[in-house]
């Protein structure tokens, strides 16, 4: 089987040309190698490759940053996805695509299923969300894999300066006391595990559709960040509070349940064990 990775930089397009790499061809590119907007050339890489699996590790998803600039969050998220998923469909190719938790509006209080209805609250999950309307549309054999959370590599994801578990690490170094919300809800996802889990599933040829792939189980950052500190040996505090009434474009409770693709045997272990093992990458 032969793929082609776009975005192999990020978090999780770094593990995804690694484990690919182990069994499989990949032709893999950086945003300056194969910039998503250039319709052109990633018709051109995909007739002359020839994949059977286009995976889409690209993503502008700083929730800020697409407030600001929306004109980019849809040609990155939404009409980058139109055109790629045509010319997957024109060559023969699967379309893999990443959403994102931020399709929900958080007020379910439990969970997201896969067809739970979507409400974005934010452009960058409007983009998202107009991005797998476009991958399913236009390609018939497309996957939709929505993580969340997502932490992996040294440095993280280099748009948003880091990730979550990096932050939490840098802010015990230089305080005794964190104050973290108790009260957001969310499903963390080591980009690891997830390269292993999307890679498993491609290779049951699974219907094409929505699969929710993330660490089992969900917390609040508040817990998340005590176990970071917790499994990394630190003695800072974490105070829980209630997050920011500020903040109410991000959802309050975005966890993720994976039914899908578990009815085909693809589950991805817990937070807590995922966390470990990624901490150990770090020490
Ligand atoms: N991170 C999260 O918490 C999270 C949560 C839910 C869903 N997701 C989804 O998961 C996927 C992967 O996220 P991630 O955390 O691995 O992202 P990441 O580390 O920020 O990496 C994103 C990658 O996209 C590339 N990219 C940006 N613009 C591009 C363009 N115009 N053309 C080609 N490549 C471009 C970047 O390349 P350069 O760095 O070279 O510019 C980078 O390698 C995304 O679809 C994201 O929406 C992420």
């Amino acid at each position: 089987m032969k793929f082609l990775l776009i975005g192999k930089n990020g978090q999780l397009g770094h593990e995804l040309n690694i484990e690919l790499g182990k069994k499989y061809k990949v032709s893999a590119f950086s945003s300056k190698e194969l910039n998503i907007e250039d319709k052109g050339k990633i018709s051109q890489f995909v007739k002359r490759i020839k994949p059977d699996v286009v995976i889409n590790a690209s993503a502008f998803h700083v929730v800020r940053d697409c407030e600001e600039f929306p004109d980019k969050a849809f040609i990155i998220n939404s009409i980058a996805i139109k055109n790629l998923a045509q010319i997957c469909q024109d060559n023969g190719s699967r379309l893999i695509h990443y959403s994102t938790d931020y399709v929900f509006d958080g007020r379910k209080g439990e969970p997201y299923l896969e067809d739970d209805a979507a409400n974005p609250l934010q452009l960058y999950g409007i983009s998202k969300l107009a991005g797998e309307y476009c991958a399913k549309t236009y390609c018939s054999k497309s996957l939709i894999i929505r993580t969340a959370y997502l932490y992996g590599g040294l440095s993280g994801s280099r748009s948003k300066g880091g990730n979550f578990v990096l932050t939490i690490l840098k802010q015990a170094k230089e305080n005794d006391e964190l104050e973290v919300a108790s009260d957001q809800i969310v499903s963390p996802t080591y980009a690891k595990d997830l390269a292993i889990a999307s890679l498993r599933l491609i290779l049951k040829k699974p219907n094409s559709g929505i699969y929710h792939l993330v660490n089992e189980g969900y917390c609040s950052l508040a817990e998340f960040s005590m176990e970071i500190i917790r499994a990394s040996n630190k003695n800072t505090k974490v105070i829980p509070i209630r997050r920011s009434e500020g903040d109410l474009r991000r959802p309050m409770f975005s966890a993720l349940k994976n039914t899908s693709a578990a009815k085909l045997g693809v589950t991805l272990p817990s937070w807590k064990d995922a966390l470990k093992r990624y901490l150990f990458t770090l020490s």
